[in-house]
């Protein structure tokens, strides 16, 4: 579909969405402190900690196994030291994102379903970085999280629509990528696309979302989209919650190309990522 074509349905479809959700204040403020030079622990900490409720879970979810520490870190500012910024700002990023457009109200799309999806990808984005050694854990983890956020969109602001696109997809056995496009014209991936550029989100993030799908197209982050789109496949296959996608669960070759690994090598990886899942469940919980 030519460019120009594309932008003028999107833009169509985005003045049907008067108001985006914003992200709350309390993660602006703190990527805003992040990006300036003189930002200290005891400053992130304190940003975090006026929003208590957030401040106790970015806890939690620093104390679950998934973060692994050796021992119980009670303090933000703590954990903000020995975990760095990014790690912080990501945890925080995936509380707040959940915490904006949690279950939703309409039960013809499961969001429960949905988080454990983008959690599951999240996870699995973040382990094969760790594992291939390929870019920043903290960044696969975030696209990971937020790779889909633009079918919760479609879903909160043309909720008929969308539901037509996951029909025709589980009818069809088509991607919900390739539903969406027919039907709409537009993807998850342009309104996710267009959503990260309102919240002012890292570029690298913005193209594991608006990619994940054409990991082909390459920009400036291939390997970081490369990981979303095989994790996305592997966490398909391992039935690890439910996005909506009822089209096949084939991995993408370039992306694995893309990473230097067979689809041996990314099979063989199944049965050590449900191990780690299963030790996760609590971190599962804390999006609940
Ligand atoms: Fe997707
Ligand atoms: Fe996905």
């Amino acid at each position: 579909m030519p460019a120009l074509e594309n932008a003028e349905r999107l833009s169509r479809v985005i003045q049907r969405i008067r108001s985006l959700p914003t992200l709350p204040s309390v993660y602006v403020k703190v990527q805003e402190a992040m990006r300036t030079p003189e930002a200290s622990a005891a400053q992130i900490a304190q940003l975090i900690e006026s929003d208590q409720a957030l401040a106790s879970k970015v806890l939690r979810l620093v104390n679950s196994s998934y973060f692994g520490l050796p021992r119980k870190i009670t303090s933000l500012r703590q954990a903000v030291v020995l975990l760095g910024f990014n790690a912080v700002r990501n945890a925080l990023l995936a509380l707040s994102v959940v915490h904006v457009f949690g279950k939703g109200s309409k039960e013809d799309f499961d969001r429960a379903e949905f988080w454990k999806h983008a959690l599951g990808t999240a996870a699995t984005a973040r382990f094969l970085a760790s594992k291939l050694h390929q870019g920043s854990e903290e960044e696969a983890y975030a696209a990971g999280i937020l790779h889909d956020i633009g079918k919760i969109v479609l879903d909160q602001y043309l909720h008929s629509q969308f539901m037509a696109c996951l029909e025709f997809s589980r009818m069809e056995g088509l991607s919900l990528f390739e539903a969406e496009r027919r039907l709409l014209g537009i993807t998850h991936c342009d309104v996710g696309e267009y959503l990260g550029e309102q919240w002012g989100l890292p570029p690298k993030l913005i193209e594991g979302i608006a990619l994940h799908h054409r990991p082909r197209i390459l920009r400036s982050e291939p390997k970081l989209v490369a990981i979303v789109c095989v994790a996305d496949t592997l966490v398909r296959q391992m039935a690890i919650g439910h996005s909506g996608n009822f089209g096949p669960t084939d991995f993408v070759p370039q992306a694995l190309e893309e990473l230097g690994i067979g689809e041996e090598e990314a099979l063989s990886l199944i049965p050590i990522l449900r191990a780690t899942f299963d030790a996760q469940e609590e971190m599962f919980q804390l999006f609940e």
